[in-house]
């Protein structure tokens, strides 16, 4: 069983403490909210910052970047690294228009159809665009949850990280998922860092098996596959 106050605790630690004016919150547009989100799958926030204001500018609805050469995209997307990331979000623009009449799908599933866009992207984009209860589970989230839990599974091995996600679709709030969302995020990127966490500052210090056990960087477990 996982801890029910943790959600709850979690949003209220977000409205408080979480960030709030990052140039892809305070907006439901899922063009928007994905772009950052592809460009956040692999890259720092600050790194993303200038990136993402000229994508916009250049391109600023799906159908412009739909209509623009890879090239031309290939160009604006240099220095982010991962360059499939920029073929694949081309590629979406223009299966969202060709398939999808212009519009984003507005559910997880539907959004995962698309190209470059995972399970824990599509949950995102679906929660913060369309409130969607549904899990995310990127790199930083395992590390949050893994220790949370004190999940001992390899993350290596599909059975366990499945595992893993389960647990993170237990987790979730009934309401608020929009802060709860952003709170994982929030508290993996400040507090709860690969190396050192700062426990105490953590809002849910006391709800973590990892920190009660006493060697919370011990998860999440991966070994190389
Ligand atoms: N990393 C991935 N998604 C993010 C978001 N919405 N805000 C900040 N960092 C993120």
């Amino acid at each position: 069983v996982v801890p029910l106050q943790f959600a709850p605790t979690l949003v209220a630690w977000q409205r408080r403490h979480g960030r709030h004016e990052l140039p892809w919150q305070n907006t439901r547009d899922p063009y928007r909210v994905w772009l950052s989100e592809i460009m956040l799958q692999q890259t720092q926030v600050t790194t993303v910052l200038g990136y993402y204001q000229r994508f916009l500018e250049r391109f600023p609805a799906v159908s412009d970047l739909a209509a623009a050469s890879l090239d031309e995209v290939l160009a604006l997307w240099a220095g982010l690294g991962y360059y499939s990331r920029a073929r694949n979000l081309h590629a979406c623009a223009q299966a969202v228009m060709t398939l999808h009449g212009g519009e984003f799908p507005r559910s997880a599933a539907g959004l995962q159809t698309l190209p470059g866009i995972g399970r824990s992207t599509a949950a995102a984009v679906a929660a913060f665009c369309f409130g969607e209860r549904v899990a995310i589970l990127d790199g930083n989230v395992k590390r949050v949850l893994g220790r949370l839990l004190a999940f001992d599974g390899d993350l290596a091995s599909s059975a366990e990280e499945k595992r893993l996600w389960a647990f993170a679709t237990e987790l979730l709030p009934a309401e608020a998922i929009e802060s709860y969302t952003q709170g994982l995020m929030d508290l993996g990127a400040s507090i709860c860092s690969s190396r050192s966490p700062q426990c105490l500052l953590c809002p849910v210090a006391d709800l973590c098996a990892g920190r009660i056990e006493g060697e919370p960087t011990r998860y999440p477990v991966k070994t190389r596959k």
